[in-house]
């Protein structure tokens, strides 16, 4: 696939994108700039999710995780906490059940702590994660999930399994065990910060930042994440062939 020119260039799509990783993040700010209350804005943002997911599968990527909710996020006032979990809650009810019934290549799990969550939802997730698993097209939702809380966890895990501390063993149990680390890492809403995201698997991830708001995100910005993504070289710490004198 050719992506299109870029400084005059054409762009290549090698099928080497598989995995990307969201941070959805400006719902806020857009209900604000409508005068609309924040929670306004999570609803208009849930809403677009399954949108987002169908043109990510339709473009050949098979793995999408997206930030729901942080380890920090339980800062926020309760009403604004309590109409996320619901949110989420109806989301995984009404879209997500329906649609592993009906699309056999679609599965979802989740990272972070469950425990932390309300019942109702906690239940939901496990709900969902024991109806599929290991399909074709996986969305990985972040949930209570911090990045620094998943590292302590998984080392703590393979300390007391009296596993050698090493790099496999940490990541075998991290939440992300058995799936691909982000290609791509898209932040939406104009900051650029990692905010507690993926610390461990997005060593060698590249990251793209846009102004976009997250519900106002969709197949142009898409384009373009996965435009620019291509038009970077990966080393992974090592060297090009044209670099190798
Ligand atoms: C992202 O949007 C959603 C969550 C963090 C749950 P925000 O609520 O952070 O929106 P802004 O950044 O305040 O605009
Ligand atoms: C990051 O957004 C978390 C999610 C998108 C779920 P935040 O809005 O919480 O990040 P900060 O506070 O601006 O760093
Ligand atoms: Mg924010």
């Amino acid at each position: 696939m050719t992506l299109g020119a870029k400084g005059g260039e054409k762009i290549k799509a090698d099928g080497s994108l598989r995995s990307v990783a969201i941070i959805m993040d400006g719902n806020g700010r857009w209900a604000k700039k409508r005068l609309l209350p924040r929670t306004a804005g999570h609803k208009k943002g849930a809403g677009i999710i399954e949108n987002v997911l169908n043109i990510f599968k339709e473009k050949g990527i098979n793995c999408v995780t997206l930030y729901a909710f942080s380890t920090e996020n339980w800062k926020r006032p309760k009403i604004e906490v309590d109409t996320i979990m619901n949110l989420i809650y109806k989301y995984l009810d009404e879209v997500v059940i329906k649609r592993i019934k009906e699309d056999e290549n679609f599965c979802m799990r989740f990272l972070g702590d469950k425990n932390a969550l309300p019942e109702k939802l906690r239940d939901k997730c496990i709900e969902v994660e024991e109806m599929a698993k290991d399909r074709a097209f996986v969305c990985n939702l972040a949930l209570n999930y911090g990045g620094r809380d998943e590292i302590v966890r998984a080392a703590a895990a393979v300390a007391e399994k009296g596993l050698p501390m090493t790099e496999e063993n940490i990541s075998a149990h991290l939440y992300t065990a058995g799936t691909p680390e982000p290609d791509l890492i898209i932040r939406t809403g104009g900051n650029y910060r990692i905010s507690n995201f993926l610390l461990w698997q997005s060593a060698y991830s590249e990251y793209v930042f846009i102004d976009t708001l997250w519900p106002d995100f969709g197949l142009k910005d898409i384009d373009f994440c996965i435009k620019e993504f291509y038009s970077r070289k990966r080393r992974f710490g090592g060297l090009d062939k044209e670099d190798d004198l």
